[in-house]
């Protein structure tokens, strides 16, 4: 049997290039990768357990299959839907969160940063969110997870209910491990942080244009364009890193140098940097034109997907069942 592969992104609008290079960049060379069998899913029902807009939920969901498709996932070599299509993620996830405790979820950095932007909405679902997520991937009895490293502590908290389950019920759930690419953490522009939906200003999107590009770019924070050290962190630094992300590390040592020698033109570094952003993304967009123009497709794309998962789900969920002692 074919080791699995299982992936996905919220459905909170479109990709930015933190989920392009940290995580579908991982998708596609998983895809091709014929010792496994890919699954990537939109997580719609993790985009619930923060304030969305209804009107909007849907639309996105799409939104994100549109650029799956766009950026190469392709439906004969993976399977592609909706979470929320395959209701076994929610039953899984159930049984799973009653192997982990509350002060756990609660002392997991990802659930406190969610309760400090939404002090008003911490729910019952942002609690369980890891949990869900862990589902997802058990689900599949998927061994990796092409995720960006801000997602690790989950996995963790997979690895740790997989390892539980095995030894109370001898299920054989493999110990999910993170599959990680060269962009594994990309910067935000704001100098803080990491490139994030939930920051405006933080990120450049898939589907931005090269003038959108350099006007995100001209308001990433800079400084006097020279010192002692390079920097570490803050503006510069992350601008380095995406100079090395998209030009190469060859040339983030010739800015390097000129950072500790003659000093560095911020305004040259981002026309240049915007363009070859622009550069790798242009294709994507093209792409994404025969899709939108062609919404049955998407449609076909996402059921079919979901039947293919179902198939897989339903088996996972008779054996738990089984294991756990419900009634079937
Ligand atoms: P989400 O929607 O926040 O992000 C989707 C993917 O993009 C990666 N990513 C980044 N990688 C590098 N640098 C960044 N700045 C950056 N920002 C985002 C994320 O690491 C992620 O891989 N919890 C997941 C969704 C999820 C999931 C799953 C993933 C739900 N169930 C099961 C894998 C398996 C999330 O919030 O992704």
């Amino acid at each position: 049997m074919k080791k699995r592969v299982f992936s996905g992104t919220r459905a909170t609008g479109r990709l930015h290039l933190g989920n392009y290079l940290g995580a579908v960049k991982g998708y596609l060379e998983l895809q091709n990768n014929p010792d496994y069998e890919a699954i990537y899913m939109v997580m719609d029902l993790h985009a619930i357990t923060t304030p969305y807009d209804k009107a909007k939920l849907f639309e996105n969901t799409r939104n994100v299959v549109m650029d799956y498709l766009a950026c190469g996932l392709d439906p004969e070599k993976s399977i592609i839907t909706a979470q929320s299509l395959v209701p076994e993620h929610t039953f899984l996830a159930h049984i799973l969160s009653s192997e982990i405790t509350v002060a756990r979820m609660q002392h997991l950095p990802t659930f406190k940063e969610k309760v400090k932007q939404h002090p008003d909405h911490v729910t019952m679902a942002l609690l369980n969110y890891p949990v869900l997520m862990a589902s997802d991937i058990l689900l599949y009895k998927a061994s990796l997870v092409p995720v960006g490293i801000d997602q690790e502590p989950h996995l963790e908290v997979a690895r740790e209910i997989a390892r539980k389950i095995n030894e109370k019920y001898g299920t054989d759930f493999p110990e999910p491990k993170r599959f990680a690419t060269q962009g594994e953490y990309v910067p935000s522009l704001t100098g803080e942080g990491k490139m994030s939906k939930s920051v405006e200003g933080s990120y450049i999107g898939l589907t931005d244009s090269l003038d959108e590009i350099k006007k995100k770019l001209s308001g990433a924070p800079t400084d006097s364009g020279k010192g002692e050290a390079i920097p570490e962190k803050g503006g510069v630094a992350n601008l380095f890193k995406l100079v090395e992300l998209f030009e190469g590390s060859e040339k983030r040592k010739e800015y390097e140098e000129k950072y500790l020698g003659g000093g560095v033109r911020y305004g040259e570094l981002k026309t240049e940097l915007a363009e070859a952003i622009f550069k790798e993304i242009e294709p994507i967009q093209k792409q994404r034109k025969i899709y939108e123009n062609d919404p049955s497709l998407v449609e076909r794309v996402i059921k079919e997907g979901a039947e293919k998962a179902g198939i897989i789900a339903g088996k996972t969920i008779e054996e738990i069942k089984d294991k756990i002692g419900l009634i079937k």
